[in-house]
């Protein structure tokens, strides 16, 4: 199967609530409202990027890049990512990943945060620092790839990710 990745565009709305549903669906770790999670923050204007993987003209997978703060400093965060289940361990979520790290370089931030399974994103590069807390606590899940500085603070993700 061919696919590639391309910026989402208008009408790609429903689609990437629909993969980012499918791929969540049934994880233990989800909230259950991570398809609202792209709109919330296109509506916000904080999508600072937003991909898709393409197969044909289906959507089969999604990264989303918004704004975040380590301590005072302004850096961005990945998420959610998703690839629709048909789809997975091909790697695409990698190559979404990859792809918003490197846009993420271009910004001029401190560097890109986030939360998610050192599994998956160990392998890309993202450090876990038990100098990373979240609302005051640190987690294993909390890692950061620090482009100017250190990934030491308090992490702050975007309003939307705590509705
Ligand atoms: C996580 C996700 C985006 C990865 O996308 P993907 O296209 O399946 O990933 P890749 O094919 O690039 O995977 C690369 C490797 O990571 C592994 N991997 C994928 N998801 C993993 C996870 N949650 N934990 C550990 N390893 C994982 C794959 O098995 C693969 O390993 P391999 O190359 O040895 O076979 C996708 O599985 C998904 O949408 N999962 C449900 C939603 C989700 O958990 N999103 C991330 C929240 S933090």
């Amino acid at each position: 199967m061919k696919w590639k990745i391309r910026q989402e565009q208008d009408g790609d709305e429903t689609p990437i609530a629909d993969v980012t549903r499918a791929a969540f669906a049934g994880k233990a770790y989800a909230d259950g409202n991570e398809d609202e999670l792209p709109a919330k923050l296109r509506d916000a204007g904080a999508l600072v990027l937003s991909l898709v993987a393409v197969a044909g003209k289906k959507i089969i997978g999604h990264v989303a890049l918004s704004p975040a703060k380590v301590g005072d400093a302004k850096w961005l965060t990945i998420g959610p990512v998703s690839v629709g289940p048909d789809h997975q361990g091909k790697g695409i979520g990698s190559a979404l990943v990859n792809h918003a790290v490197a846009v993420a370089q271009a910004y001029g931030r401190g560097g890109v945060v986030l939360t998610g399974d050192p599994a998956f994103y160990g392998r890309l590069g993202f450090v876990h620092s038990d100098a990373l807390t979240h609302q005051g606590k640190p987690s294993r899940h909390l890692q950061a790839i620090a482009f100017d500085g250190e990934a030491t603070g308090d992490v702050e993700f975007h309003p939307v990710f705590n509705e």
